[in-house]
């Protein structure tokens, strides 16, 4: 088996995965997360590690996973997180996450000191959740700090570091940087030099299916892994989760349900130039990239409008409650904007509406619109995509708008593509797992390994005539934005 470890903001969960894709066993450890002050958020290095250690433990001792069977292990990590070490390896601070919001002035400094510059650099423009701009309220903030910094990892690096005493990121993760030339897949000396960044404390670069070293006999010991164990460098989060749903190709997009919501395409070509209004990152597989959008508030919308409106009832059945309404949920029209949004607008200010409430409305008809708004917004993100002339034929739906086939069809209908879930989705975990096997040599390549690992479901086919009212009330969605931004 390989071990494919997901480690996530909330919770590290690990999957041992056999050579057919079949996960054998899971277990999973949670730990806190600080805000010290509002907008702050960190964790300790420390309780990754822990958590880590003491689900591989539970793996062997609860699940009986023989050790011995356990030929590689890989990661999927959350992004942009901030680790500072010195020059023993000794954390300085603790990690300052991707959701961590202080760094405003910082992103305005980038944009003073570099403008478009910046973004023609790294596929991406400043924004609060990158590394770079991290590293730069530390130095600007906690001088003491900043002069013992020797290097910076991200999350999951500093997992495979203390597994292995080796130092190194992954292309994918250190895109997420926004410290790396995306086209030369190099350090940018431009912007290290713009900002004073001294480049000697960016580490290593390696790929994702990268051997990155065997455990230590240290992390042997307190595991029973044998020494022979082999680790390979892993990936970002999303690549990950891109992976493991299949996205390894041009024809097929993501549509992923969280509390966020993310639409990701597979790219091959460095230079397609979405100025900065999608994410650009190296994807898990040599010369390979992938764009995305995130729409802030995705599950999140609807969760708000469960506890607040619906407490009392099921979320499934509040869900399917939808049904008994039409299509264009009678008239009412939602957008998702309730804290704000990433993409395709960059605004924090902007906050939600309904539009068009009618006296012969009823909740269902709200839960529709909710349903539809936040596809709404995804659609704003597909149709980049099609603006730029992308051909890709269907839609991978995964997380919460993988679970009802309402929602799935409700997909099928706004994008007017085919949209199909996974058959046994395990979230970027199996894609972690995906690149250990790849990396072992068991497949010539991660599509051979989807080949054997990615089975989807059944497709959602678009309905022609939903097809064409969707398409205009998105016309007047589009129109939303416009028109309320200023009224918040
Ligand atoms: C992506 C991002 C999040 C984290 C979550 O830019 O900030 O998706 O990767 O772990």
């Amino acid at each position: 088996v390989v071990l494919g470890v997901d480690l996530g903001t909330s919770a590290v969960k690990v999957l041992a995965v056999d050579a057919s894709g079949a996960v054998v066993a899971e277990q999973s450890v949670s730990y806190d997360l600080q805000q010290p002050h509002p907008g702050y958020s960190e964790q300790r290095p420390e309780d990754w590690v822990t958590g880590t250690t003491q689900a591989i433990q539970q793996l062997i001792r609860v699940d009986h996973l023989d050790p011995a069977a356990i030929k590689g292990i890989s990661y999927s990590g959350q992004m942009h997180g901030l680790v500072l070490l010195d020059d023993a390896g000794q954390v300085l601070r603790p990690a300052i996450l991707w959701n961590d919001t202080r760094t405003t002035a910082q992103c305005a400094e980038i944009s003073a000191a570099m403008g478009d510059e910046f973004t023609q650099i790294t596929g991406n423009r400043p924004l609060e959740g990158f590394t770079l701009t991290k590293l730069l309220w530390v130095k600007e903030n906690e001088p003491e700090i900043w002069q013992k910094v020797a290097t910076f990892v991200l999350p999951k690096d500093y997992v495979r570091y203390r597994m292995t005493g080796q130092l190194a990121m992954d292309y994918s993760d250190a895109t997420g940087t926004v410290l790396l030339d995306v086209k030369t897949g190099q350090w940018s000396q431009q912007i290290a030099e713009a900002l004073e960044i001294p480049l000697r404390i960016c580490p290593p670069l390696i790929k994702s299916v990268d051997f990155a070293g065997n455990i230590t006999p240290k992390y042997a010991k307190t595991t029973g892994l044998p020494i022979t164990t082999k680790i390979y460098g892993g990936a970002a989060d999303n690549a990950a989760g891109a992976v493991g749903a299949g996205i390894l190709s041009n024809d097929k997009v993501m549509a992923s349900i969280g509390t966020s919501g993310v639409v990701l395409k597979y790219e091959d070509d460095p230079t397609v130039d979405y100025h900065g209004v999608l994410q650009f990152e190296d994807h898990a597989f040599p010369d390979k990239y992938y764009s995305m959008g995130v729409t802030l508030a995705a599950g999140y919308s609807l969760s708000w409008f469960k506890h607040t409106f619906a407490a009392d009832e099921d979320f499934s059945a509040m869900v399917q409650s939808a049904s008994q309404s039409t299509v264009g949920a009678n008239g009412l029209l939602f957008t998702p904007y309730i804290v704000g949004e990433r993409a395709p607008y960059a605004d924090a200010n902007v906050r939600g509406s309904f539009i068009g409430v009618d006296g012969t409305h009823h909740r269902y008809d709200f839960v529709r619109s909710v349903l539809e708004g936040i596809i709404f917004s995804f659609k704003d993100l597909m149709q980049i995509y099609q603006d730029h002339g992308s051909d890709f034929k269907t839609v991978v739906a995964i997380g919460g708008g993988a679970k009802s086939p309402l929602w799935l069809q409700i997909q099928a209908d706004i994008f007017n593509h085919p949209v199909v879930s996974l058959e046994n989705e395990q979230g970027p975990g199996m894609g972690a797992a995906m690149i250990a096997a790849t990396g072992l040599g068991w497949f010539d390549s991660m599509e051979a390994c989807a080949d054997t690992f990615v089975h989807y479901g059944k497709v959602y086919q678009p309905i022609a005539e939903n097809v064409t009212a969707y398409a205009d009330i998105y016309r007047i969605y589009q129109k939303v934005y416009g028109q309320t931004k200023d009224l918040s």
